[in-house]
């Protein structure tokens, strides 16, 4: 793994945002895989400032997101598809057709679940994921269990999680308690990964991925069987290796 460890969260955010454009420039049709929360925006700032500076194009690009809360209309602030568009995709020239969501509100989750895999492959599978990391180990929302689960799926969330999550919404009990999301292999297939984890919340995670024993207890801690992750840390993510 190519772990860097940065001083800011300012400098993590030009450098994921280069990386992910870099992407870009050498493969104009580049197939991305993006992901919410409060560690990729600084990256998604840069990738829009690159953007607007004339040195990168999108139009060709296609995107996959990592996961949907189920429940919850996309035009709800708190959905995943409102951050996209607020945090990138309206600031960048990607077409509307080339974005790619799991939908949480699916009649038949298992069929969505399956199209969104085939969707994936039809696109040619995806060149760079960028992934946050939760601080039980956990990658979109394949949370902490016994096995792991290969391809995209619905998942009740843990407590932990609906507790890191609550800051957004109003009160602990708007949360979603379900989501759909990309699982174990449908991660591991994307050609390259970059993880970004930001404070001390973060550091056991981040420890056990980069050299704890592999499990599904620690559903990151797989990536060490990836050919190609870079760690992108800040010191407090960074403070227990
Ligand atoms: P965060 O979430 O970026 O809001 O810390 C990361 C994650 O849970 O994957």
């Amino acid at each position: 793994m190519n772990v860097l460890v940065f001083d800011t969260e300012e400098q993590i955010g030009i450098a994921a945002g280069y990386y992910m454009c870099g992407q870009v420039l050498q493969k104009p049709d580049s197939v991305l895989g993006l992901a919410t929360g409060s560690t990729p925006i600084k990256a998604y700032d840069h990738m829009i400032k690159l953007y607007r500076q004339g040195a990168v194009d999108f139009s060709q690009v296609t995107t996959f997101n990592l996961d949907e809360y189920c429940n919850l209309d996309i035009k709800d602030k708190n959905s995943y598809h409102s951050f996209m568009y607020e945090n990138l995709f309206n600031n960048i020239n990607i077409p509307d057709e080339n974005i790619n969501f799991l939908d949480g509100n699916a009649a038949d989750v298992e069929q969505e679940c399956k199209n969104y895999e085939k969707k994936i492959k039809q696109a040619g599978g995806i060149d760079i994921q960028l992934l946050g990391i939760g601080s039980n180990g956990h990658i979109a929302f394949n949370e902490p269990a016994e096995s792991f689960q290969r391809w995209s799926h619905i998942v009740a969330l843990k407590e932990s999680t609906i507790k890191d999550n609550s800051r957004f919404f109003n009160s602990i009990e708007e949360v979603p308690t379900h989501a759909l999301t990309m699982g174990i292999g449908s991660i591991m297939q994307a050609k390259r990964i970059l993880i970004i984890a930001l404070s001390e919340h973060k550091a056991k995670a981040v420890k056990q991925v980069i050299d704890g024993q592999v499990t599904p207890q620690c559903p990151a801690s797989v990536l060490q069987f990836h050919p190609d992750v870079t760690l992108m840390l800040d010191k407090g993510a960074a403070s227990l290796l």
